[in-house]
């Protein structure tokens, strides 16, 4: 059974000379999925990592990797990340000419789907989708870098994403996801789940600290305490 609460480590903090040591780290520290972060210096101002590094650390990675394309188009390289091992993919809707389009792809793919909303994007997207759809994304800070402080309005919208997911779960009895990204840290992890998440992507915090359990283990006792 999916647990409560997931957390997912971003490797985009990670030391990138190490990252199979640094993955085999962060799920013994207790990591519940690995937050792959993809940037195409096109839909993003920054260029990260793609499917090669994600199929070499499949063997590294023993929880699902969570796949976050920032990518533009999408279509062309799902097929590659499912073939590397992806469990769950992402995708943003403006970075797709066929959002329905993409979303069937990703299924067929044999993953999970989910798309991701930026703080500007409204909700609304998920009008039509959301009965295709295992996870919402909401971004807390802008795409393309880790390291930024958390948009305090992004707990309006993880509320009203909630809603949303709610109402469709209740019809379909399908189970969907409320992941958030971007600026999770110790300190609003707990309002962040009372808001309605329970996937925490978090990166600086927890690769920018020494002992990644340590840092787990507090992200999860302030879980513990949501009502
Ligand atoms: C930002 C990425 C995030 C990023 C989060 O575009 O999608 O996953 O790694 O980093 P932190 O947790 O440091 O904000
Ligand atoms: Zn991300």
């Amino acid at each position: 059974m999916t647990p409560r609460y997931r957390i997912a480590p971003s490797i985009l903090s990670a030391d990138f000379a190490r990252l199979g040591e640094e993955v085999r780290t962060v799920i013994a520290a207790g990591a519940d999925l690995v937050h792959f972060d993809v940037m195409d210096n096109h839909y993003v101002p920054n260029l990260t990592i793609g499917p090669l590094v994600c199929d070499a650390l499949r063997p590294h990675a023993s929880v699902p990797i969570d796949v976050h394309l920032m990518v533009k188009p999408v279509d062309r390289i799902v097929p590659d990340f499912a073939k590397a091992g992806a469990a769950n993919i992402t995708f943003h809707p403006e970075a797709s000419e066929h959002v329905d389009r993409t979303i069937g792809l990703i299924r067929e793919s044999g993953c999970t789907a989910g798309l991701v909303f930026n703080p500007a994007t409204p909700l609304d997207w998920l009008m039509h989708v959301i009965d295709k759809l295992d996870m919402v994304l909401i971004m807390s800070v802008n795409p393309g870098f880790g390291g930024q402080s958390f948009i305090p309005h992004a707990l309006e919208k993880i509320k009203a994403a909630r809603k949303l997911i709610d109402a469709a779960m209740q019809r379909t009895g399908r189970p969907i996801s409320l992941e958030v990204d971007g600026g999770v840290k110790i300190d609003n992890i707990r309002a962040i789940a009372e808001a309605g998440a329970d996937t925490f992507v978090a990166g600086s915090a927890i690769f920018g600290t020494k002992d990644y359990a340590a840092t787990i283990a507090a992200m999860r006792a302030e879980l513990a305490q949501v009502g």
